[in-house]
């Protein structure tokens, strides 16, 4: 016993010795900026010395330390009863504590990646921000992601392997000039190769709901269809929703968004309009209008491609002609009114419109060759001629001349019924241009919406009073009813089954209700950008989180939040404990909190630094938080009483930018992270410690695998990529699916691992701007993912 304890003071000495020598390596600290090479190349040829001296070090030490345990180690086999009579094996075999002291050795020379240690520094940054944010400021721009391999790196390279680690499987690839080393496992370090072509996943997605109804800055765009189903649309998606059944079916012929929307008088026929969009390689996509059938959802006609300037964003269909004729108008300076024969493609009138906004086109039901335009202080009557257009201004008179005029709708009779920003419904009889009848101060505020139901009677929509009236033919009042103030104000008012009304709302709320009941939501969403995802751990839900200050826990089969909070700050990401008891949510000022998963009860709530939390992720044991922030940290909480308290224990620091994406390795034990200027860390979070001995985590089997570099995702970077270019990726349960979120409004899903460079992929399109994050389901059923400006969220079935 002595002598073993002799042993270990003598070793926990020898290590401790060999260990203070690494202690001093902490020049890693990676302030290399892209911009000059020459300085990189001195600091390199520098640091190079250095460490060949601390290297040879070291090795002394190592050899006399190994001498050392050998010693001892044959010392202890002497004492041990038994031992020497019984004849001696020939090589002596370290007993077990020795053992597990040869093997806390590194098994070959220690290299320039190891030993920093990083405690040396906590304390010695300031609190933040701490340094410069580089993310956009690069003045180089790769013309394509390059990659090289270095499976056995050759000498020219040796400057950033020296010939210890030569045997080390890397791969690099450059993200606006940067380097970025992508270690591969050792399990593929002898078959893998750059030439390998990737296959494309064997499964695929369709998209099968949209959470999100685009009210805020579109009008006219609800209806119900015979086939039960109401139409609206929400990015570039037009979605046919049966509330009944609780189906959807989607429209998918627009790539970018959808902007208005007609119905045929057949019910059937189906107009949508678009914006111009642009494309990944930086084409125009051209604004257009497309004519398609509800019930079959194919295209028929595709409309004023090259035509259009800026964006479709009003679209009518004529009535009385059995529906011919389509009117568009094109949202760029001159507000072009045009007319077209839509089943010939054939343009037949276009005319300036007005120099100021329109809000809305129609035609008169009587009369196919009589249009009605209204907007900016105006009301004009088209009446189509051959192909002239001539216009009549709505004369005000003695009356009120309303700022805007919101919205037009036609009496059983043939009147015109505007409703306009003053809160006045002006009649205007039969397609003349004069003011027949005036319902004023109809609203507080502008009236957003008019809706003429079968019976005659007109339901209107008021913007600021968020009250809906129901006046009879003769523009009396019979009643009224208010949209809850957390619905917003009335965008929309369309009749729905049996009497019912469906109301859309400028905060993109579908409602449904009678008078004089109250309105009950049926399509709900975000209102401002988007980024928080995460699935629960165990059941048909996710959470999201945006700018908005919302925080929504849905669920999969009905679609509709089971609960929302609103918080003080905007969200930023969010995160389940693996119980799925709480939950967790990052915010935009460097606030974090978590909130009890059934009863959305705030729990918890502390402050990072002050700012962007950009991931906030449990441990797969659940015993530990890490909270990712943009002031380059990561800090690490330890998870007490089922997720409601939290101790700080830690502080993951090296990243010279903001941390972008995070991952826990299965056992706990390590986080991975990325940064805004494309670095991949590792890092024991309990100790606090960077790892940079790529031999340790190589190897590492990681919980999930959310960050964007890294050598088993790094195939998804597409040509050209600028770094920016993937939002999000992730992997599916099994790991057999690698899902990503671009910047162009795609969603990619690759086969797992995704390790060739410019790996094929399935891509879909759905959303409208940025994909902000993706996630699979835990049972890998279905894909989540989230639109950033377009603030979306899409569910694809995995098939
Ligand atoms: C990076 O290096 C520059 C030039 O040597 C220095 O001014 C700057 O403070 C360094 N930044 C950090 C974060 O150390
Ligand atoms: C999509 O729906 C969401 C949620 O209702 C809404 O906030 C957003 O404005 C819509 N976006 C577009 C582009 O249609
Ligand atoms: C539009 O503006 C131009 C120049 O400002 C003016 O000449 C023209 O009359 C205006 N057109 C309409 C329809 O108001």
């Amino acid at each position: 016993t002595v002598l073993g304890e002799q042993q270990n003071t003598f070793c926990s000495m020898l290590l401790t010795q060999s260990l203070s020598v690494t202690v001093h390596f902490s020049f890693f600290h990676d302030n290399v900026s892209a911009g000059s090479t020459m300085e990189v190349d001195d600091r390199l040829s520098h640091l190079e010395q250095r460490v060949q001296l601390q290297e040879d070090e070291l090795q002394l030490l190592k050899a006399e330390l190994a001498d050392a345990l050998r010693r001892l180690g044959y010392c202890e086999e002497l004492t041990q009863p038994g031992a020497g009579a019984g004849g001696r094996r020939p090589t002596v075999a370290p007993p077990t504590k020795m053992r597990q002291l040869l093997q806390a050795l590194p098994s070959k020379p220690l290299t320039l990646s190891n030993g920093y240690v990083q405690q040396k520094r906590m304390g010695g940054y300031p609190s933040s921000p701490s340094s410069p944010k580089k993310e956009v400021s690069l003045s180089i721009k790769s013309v394509s992601p390059s990659f090289f391999i270095f499976i056995n790196p050759s000498p020219s390279c040796s400057y950033l392997a020296p010939s210890p680690v030569s045997e080390d499987g890397y791969v690099r690839m450059f993200l606006r000039g940067r380097p970025v080393t992508m270690h591969m496992p050792d399990q593929k370090r002898d078959s893998y190769s750059l030439d390998h072509k990737g296959a494309l996943p064997e499964h695929k997605l369709k998209l099968q709901w949209v959470y999100g109804y685009r009210g805020r800055d579109c009008r006219s765009n609800l209806y119900l269809l015979p086939t039960g189903e109401i139409v609206y649309f929400n990015a570039s998606v037009v979605v046919l929703y049966n509330v009944e059944e609780q189906q959807q079916r989607h429209y998918l012929g627009h790539n970018d968004d959808v902007k208005c929307l007609g119905i045929h008088p057949d019910m059937v026929t189906i107009a949508t309009g678009q914006v111009a969009g642009t494309s990944k390689d930086g084409k125009l996509l051209p604004p257009h209008v497309r004519v398609w059938d509800s019930v079959s959802l194919n295209t028929l006609h595709v409309i004023g491609m090259g035509v259009f300037d800026r964006a479709v964003t009003c679209v009518a269909f004529s009535k009385s002609n059995g529906g011919a004729h389509l009117c568009a108008v094109d949202d760029a300076n001159d507000h072009i009114l045009s007319v077209w024969n839509w089943q010939k493609e054939k343009q037949l009138a276009d005319v300036k419109c007005s120099n100021d906004s329109v809000l809305a086109a129609a035609f008169h039901p009587m009369d196919a060759n009589l249009i009605v335009t209204c907007g900016k202080s105006h009301l004009n009557l088209w009446t189509m001629d051959g192909n002239t257009l001539t216009k009549r201004q709505g004369l005000f008179e003695k009356n009120e001349k309303p700022k805007y005029v919101l919205c037009v709708a036609f009496a059983e009779n043939g009147d015109t019924i505007t409703g306009d920003s003053s809160g006045n419904i002006f009649i205007w009889a039969k397609g003349g241009n004069r003011i027949s009848q005036v319902v004023a101060r109809a609203h507080e505020g502008g009236i957003f919406s008019l809706c003429v139901l079968k019976d005659g009677t007109l339901v209107s929509g008021g913007g600021k009073d968020r009250r809906m009236v129901l006046w009879d033919h003769d523009y009396n009042k019979q009643s009224e009813m208010e949209v809850p103030e957390a619905f917003g104000p009335v965008r929309a008012v369309t009749e729905g089954k049996q009497g019912e009304l469906l109301v859309g709302t400028t905060k993109n709320t579908v409602l449904t209700g009678s008078f004089p009941e109250t309105l009950n939501p049926i399509v709900q969403g975000h209102t401002d950008e988007l980024w928080g995802l995460d699935i629960h751990p165990s059941m048909e839900q996710f959470v999201t989180c945006g700018q908005d200050k919302q925080v929504h826990l849905w669920d999969t089969n009905s679609h509709q939040p089971l609960w929302s909070k609103t918080i003080e700050d905007p969200g930023r990401c969010a995160g389940f404990h693996p119980s799925g008891a709480v939950l967790a949510v990052g915010t935009m000022t460097g606030r974090w909190l978590v909130l009890d998963a059934d009863t959305r009860d705030l729990v918890f709530m502390h402050t990072d630094g002050n700012e962007i939390i950009s991931n906030i992720k449990y441990s797969p044991d659940g015993n530990f938080l890490a909270v990712g922030s943009h002031d380059n940290f990561v800090y690490i909480y330890a998870v007490m009483e089922n997720g409601k308290k939290y101790s700080r224990v830690g502080k993951c620091t090296g990243h010279s930018s903001f941390v972008t994406h995070l991952d826990w390795s299965v056992d706990s034990q390590y986080i991975v992270t990325n940064s805004g200027d494309y670095e991949i860390l590792f890092c024991e979070p309990l100790l606090s410690k960077r790892i940079t001995l790529m031999d340790l985590v190589r190897n590492v089997e990681w919980a999930t695998s959310t960050c964007v570099l890294g050598f088993s995702v790094f195939g998804v970077w597409p040509d050209g990529a600028d770094g920016t270019d993937i939002n999000a990726v992730c992997r599916s349960h099994d790991s057999s699916l690698l899902a990503s979120a671009d910047d162009f409004g795609k969603v990619h899903l690759f086969s797992n691992p995704c390790s060739q460079p410019r790996a094929p992929s399935h891509t879909y399109g759905g959303h409208s701007s940025h994909v902000t994050n993706v996630a699979f389901l835990h049972d890998d059923s279905h894909l989540i993912s989230t639109g950033g400006k377009d603030t979306s969220i899409l569910q694809w079935v995995v098939a």
